[in-house]
This record gives structure tokens, sequence and C-alpha cells, in this order.
């Protein structure tokens, strides 16, 4: 699997060519929330426009060897996987990094990666893929209504948003424990977390462009979000659900991650398709301890955990439990 190791690091494993990069997608648009992560934003969707740059007409120098270099990077890091197919969109996405710190060429960048920490930041958003909505996969969400309404006892009902990217997928989940409690402060904690920085602070901003939200039923823009005339076209998720949700930044391959079970759901959706199957398994087998024995852990559509049944048992639709889960 993916380890996290030192930029200087030799000792990882070559990105696999695989699966998981060839099944990458678009990112979203996002709404002007945070000048980072609408700048972040608007460059991956220029750079994935400009993805046909060839190797002719380009700006900068790009060997065969810088692109595996940064394979070999992001997947130490942040288990990424590239195929080889994503040459010309790791081109297009550094591109502008190299162009707004002054180098050259991406040898002179990758240099640059090797001592500046705080570049090593931007070269990890610029390679994620952010795409998201409101209820994607809203299976999942009639889903997690049923399991709240289960719960036996008055406690508060725990959810950890893995990949939460611009917030979308946390919100649609605050959204769904209100509605179930008929209240805006319903006994619900969801912790929001990415690798991303600049899909955080968007996140945390809650602010969303018309057309985000417009796929939302009418009465969930009344009751969650404030819009006024001199808003424009931003509509802000309001404070009461904002306060459901703390944002923090996790790298699902870090040794130690801020989050404490027992936890009663973990949505873990369309994040692993980046990963290998080792890095997958590892992840896994380190969300069962943190999942109570009737938690459920929701994945994205494509994602299936075969290769992980000594830890997960299917209950469908691409829910899982815990092995030892009374659930059926
Ligand atoms: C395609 S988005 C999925 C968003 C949301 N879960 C959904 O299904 O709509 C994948 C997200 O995974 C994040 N990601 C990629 N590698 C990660 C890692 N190692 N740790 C945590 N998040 C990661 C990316 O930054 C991105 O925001």
């Amino acid at each position: 699997m993916a380890t996290h190791t030192s930029l200087h690091g030799n000792s990882g494993q070559h990105p696999s060519g695989g699966g998981a990069g060839s099944s990458r997608r678009g990112d979203s648009p996002l709404a002007p929330g945070t000048h980072s992560a609408t700048a972040s934003s608007i460059v991956k969707t220029l750079s994935a426009l400009h993805s046909t740059t060839t190797a002719q007409n380009r700006e900068f120098e790009f060997t065969s060897i810088d692109f595996e270099r940064v394979r070999k990077l992001i997947y130490e890091h942040a288990g990424i996987a590239l195929s080889p197919a994503k040459q010309d969109m790791v081109y297009s996405r550094l591109a502008r990094r190299l162009r707004a710190c002054g180098d050259k060429s991406f040898a002179q960048y990758l240099q640059r990666l090797e001592r500046d920490r705080g570049e090593w930041e931007t070269f990890v958003n610029s390679l994620t893929t952010n795409l998201t909505s409101f209820f994607r996969e809203s299976h999942h969400f009639d889903i997690l209504a049923q399991q709240i309404r289960q719960m036996k006892e008055k406690r508060v009902f725990r959810i950890w948003c893995c990949a939460a990217s611009t917030g979308e997928e946390p919100y649609s989940l605050a959204i769904t424990a209100c509605d179930v409690f008929s209240t805006l402060t319903p006994p619900v904690e969801i912790i929001a977390s990415d690798i991303d920085t600049a899909v955080l602070a968007h996140g945390e901003k809650g602010c969303y462009r018309r057309d985000r939200v417009e796929k939302l039923q009418q009465a969930h823009i009344t009751r969650y979000f404030t819009h006024s005339a001199t808003d424009g076209d931003i509509y802000t998720a309001r404070p009461e659900l904002r306060r459901l949700i703390s944002f923090r930044r996790i790298n699902l391959l870090s040794p130690t991650w801020t989050v404490q079970g027992p936890l009663d759901a973990i949505f873990c959706r369309n994040v692993m398709i980046y990963f290998d199957k080792q890095t997958q398994y590892a992840i896994l087998k380190r969300f069962v301890p943190l999942m109570r024995p009737d938690g459920r852990l929701y994945a994205g559509h494509s994602e299936s955990f075969i290769h992980a049944a000594d830890l997960l048992r299917s209950l469908g639709r691409t829910v899982y439990v815990r092995l030892d889960s009374p659930l059926r």
C-alpha cells in the first residue's frame, strides 16, 4: 500500500498504473465561497479543458521521468494511483504552479517541492479530484434516515464523512438529520474531512452557487439556506446546519486520524476508487474498530469491498457493516 513517506523517501511502491486512476472523473465547478477554493476549482476545470495539451506545444519541459516522480509522490503521500494516461492532466494542473513559482521546468519545480513544505500542500490540492454534489447517490440518505430513526438509545448519532470535498456531502447528511428530527439542532455530530485544504475551506464557509443548490428540493433550500437579494447567485448554509459539522484535514493515509469511535456511520464515497486494493484494505481495516457493531459504512456506487470480506459484510446498495454486526 501507499505509505506516508518523506518527499525524499524512495521506499514507497510505484504507483499502480491500473483502474483507480482510470476511473477518475472531471471536477465540479465550485461556488465562489472562498478565494482559494474558487481559484483551485477554476484551475482544475480549465485544466480539464486544456488536457489535450500536447508535448510539442507545452510551455514547460515535462519528461516521463518528471511524470513518474509526480506519480510516485502523490501515491506515497495521498494513496492516489495515477494511471499513465494522466500525464496531460498532471501537466495542466501543475503548469500553473510552475508559472506562479517562476520555475522553468518540472524538474525545477520538483526540486522546489523537496525543500518547500508550503508548496507541498498546493501540490496535493492541485492533484485531487473533487467532483461532488448535494444528495449524490440519494438512496444512501434514505438508508441513513432509516438508520437514525432506528436508533434506540437517546444519544448523539455520530457520522464521519471522510472525503467531504467542498461540503455538499456533509451538508446533505446534516439536512437528512434535521429532517428526521424535525429540528435544526438534532443530536447529530458530523466530522467532515478531506486531504485537500482548499475544498475544506469552501465547505466550512458553506456558500454555494445557485446551480449547485438548485437540484435540492425547494423546501430544503428555503429551510436550510439563506439567500437575500444582495447575495446574488450565492446560497449560504444556515449557521445551525454549519454547527452540526466540524471540518478538519485528515489524510486517510496518515498513521493517525483525529477521529474517535464509536461511529454510527462512515461515509467514504468516491475516494477509494483512487486507491489501489492494498491501500483500500489497510484503510478499511482501520475503519472497523471505529464503527459501532450496528454502524454502517457507505461506499461510492462503483466501489466494492469484496476483497475485504474478512472485515466487512455487504448489506447491498454499497452499504457495509462489520462482520460481527447483528444487522442483516
Ligand atoms: C471525488 S471526491 C468525492 C466527494 C464525495 N465523497 C462524494 O462522493 O461526492 C474525492 C475526494 O477525496 C479526497 N481525497 C483524495 N485522497 C485523499 C486522502 N488520501 N485522504 C483524504 N481525502 C482524500 C479528494 O481531495 C476529494 O475531495
